[in-house]
């Protein structure tokens, strides 16, 4: 298989989820969230606080906890609904979370090895290969023999975060706030290096952000307003715009 590092085929897949409707506990949170992300397109996510962004990005990925009512999450064609996390990022599926979780006494490399061995990496990938995309992104080569994630500052975690995607032959991403904690020229890094990677393999993004200063590098095709568990308006990266001026009051209302 290829990836980024490596790329040159195609390797987006469709996501399409219809009308899905997700509870945890006795809590309903997704209300019949209907969406369609092709290969190559960003597609922009902002809305209030608690409206329910983490819970599409979790339940996407297949988090335990989450209980699908109603609706189906496919990828590429293929039924996402039952299947296990790990065989969704096998698909290809690949979240950033928006608080990425630490692996104690795993490094990049062991992580790059343990992948490779499930055959998700290219015969492209080198040490010197990750090392260059590490410094494109402007993660310290230090920090890929240590401990992931562990003892990383906020900006850190989310760049080592963008590595992994970038080297795990992603087909969607699912990105859950990688701009919280990122200084300017991070974000700029990082936005790039997800820009690259849209445009060189294809892959469709799902950026759930509330500041539209991604978005500038970040150019998303669609911005849509999530609100009360579901997309309540769809448009273009005006709107993005358009919300910094005027808040959700109206959409939330
Ligand atoms: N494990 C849980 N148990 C109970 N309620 C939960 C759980 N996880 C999320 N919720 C609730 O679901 C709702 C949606 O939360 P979610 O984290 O998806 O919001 P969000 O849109 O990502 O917000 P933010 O912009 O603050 O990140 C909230 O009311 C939250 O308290
Ligand atoms: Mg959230």
């Amino acid at each position: 298989m290829v990836n980024t590092l490596g790329a040159s085929a195609s390797m987006g897949l469709d996501l399409e989820l219809d009308d899905l409707w997700v509870s945890i506990g006795d809590k309903e949170v997704l209300k019949g969230v209907t969406l369609k992300v092709a290969p190559g397109e960003v597609h922009a996510i902002m809305g209030p606080n608690g409206s329910g962004k983490t819970t599409l990005a979790s339940t996407i990925m297949g988090k335990p906890g989450y209980k699908i009512t109603r609706g189906t999450i496919r990828l590429g064609g293929v039924d996402l609904t039952s299947l296990p996390t790990y065989e969704r990022a096998r698909l290809g599926l690949f979240l950033i979370s928006q608080y990425p979780g630490e692996l104690v006494g795993v490094s990049f490399f062991d992580l790059v090895r343990e992948v490779d061995k499930l055959g998700l990496t290219s015969a492209e990938i080198t040490r010197a290969s990750i090392e260059r995309e590490a410094i494109a992104i402007g993660l310290s080569k230090e920090l890929l023999y240590r401990s992931v994630n562990v003892g990383f500052s906020g900006g850190e975690k989310k760049r080592a975060e963008t590595l992994q995607l970038a080297t795990f032959g992603t087909r969607m991403a699912v990105l859950d706030e990688i701009d919280s904690g990122l200084d300017i020229d991070a974000l700029r890094d990082v936005a790039r290096s997800l820009a690259r990677m849209v445009s060189e393999t294809n892959i469709g993004v799902v950026a759930i952000t509330h500041y539209s200063r991604l978005l500038k590098e970040l150019k998303p095709d669609f911005v849509h307003v999530f609100a009360n568990g579901s997309i309540q308006r769809t448009g273009d990266v005006d709107l993005a715009f358009e919300l910094e001026r005027t808040g959700y009051k109206e959409v939330s209302a």
